[in-house]
């Protein structure tokens, strides 16, 4: 038995030296989104720390295997939507990503529940979620007619 609980910590303490990729990279302000003071407040504030190159990595991401596991989310979710590289996506695929914003934030799937248990003043209010369902249609509006008028 002994044996085996030093196994255990023999293997946690092995664990904390499997390299974690936290970086946040380097990018161009002129690509972060362009929004709303008041959409980019409600980004930031729930948003950020997953789908932007300026993640505030807490302390549990310091600690394996738990590290693993926010790291493989930040890195999931910058690939799905990077508010940092907004300007890379056309028009097309950032009306694409508003819709998707919309849907994910009505059903209640982000911000990631697991991280609303740590970071409760991430959650957003009824009024917040309709805020970003105004901004998230209105743009594909204006989009639309944008297209129309170059063909
Ligand atoms: C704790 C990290 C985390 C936070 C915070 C977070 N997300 Fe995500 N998000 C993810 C991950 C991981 C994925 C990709 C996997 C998935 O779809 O579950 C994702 C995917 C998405 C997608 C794409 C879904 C799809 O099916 O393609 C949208 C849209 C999205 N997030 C919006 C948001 C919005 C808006 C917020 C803030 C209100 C937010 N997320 C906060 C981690 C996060």
């Amino acid at each position: 038995m002994k044996k085996i609980i030093i196994g255990f910590f023999v293997v946690v303490v092995l664990m904390q030296f499997w390299p974690v990729d936290r970086s946040n990279p380097e990018s161009d302000a002129a690509l972060e989104i362009e929004a709303p003071a008041e959409i980019k407040a409600i980004l930031e504030k729930s948003c950020y720390d997953c789908h932007s190159n300026k993640t505030t990595w807490p302390w549990y991401s310091y600690v394996a295997p738990v590290s693993w596991l926010v790291a493989y989310d930040v890195e999931e979710a910058r690939e799905h939507i990077n508010f940092s590289e907004w300007g890379t996506y056309n028009k097309k695929q950032q009306n694409h990503a508003k819709e998707e914003i919309c849907d994910e934030v009505f059903e209640g799937e982000m911000p990631l529940p697991k991280y609303l248990k740590l970071h409760s003043e991430a959650a957003l209010s009824e009024e917040q979620k309709q805020v970003i369902k105004a901004w998230a249609l209105q743009e594909d509006v204006e989009a639309d007619t944008a297209q129309v008028e170059q063909e």
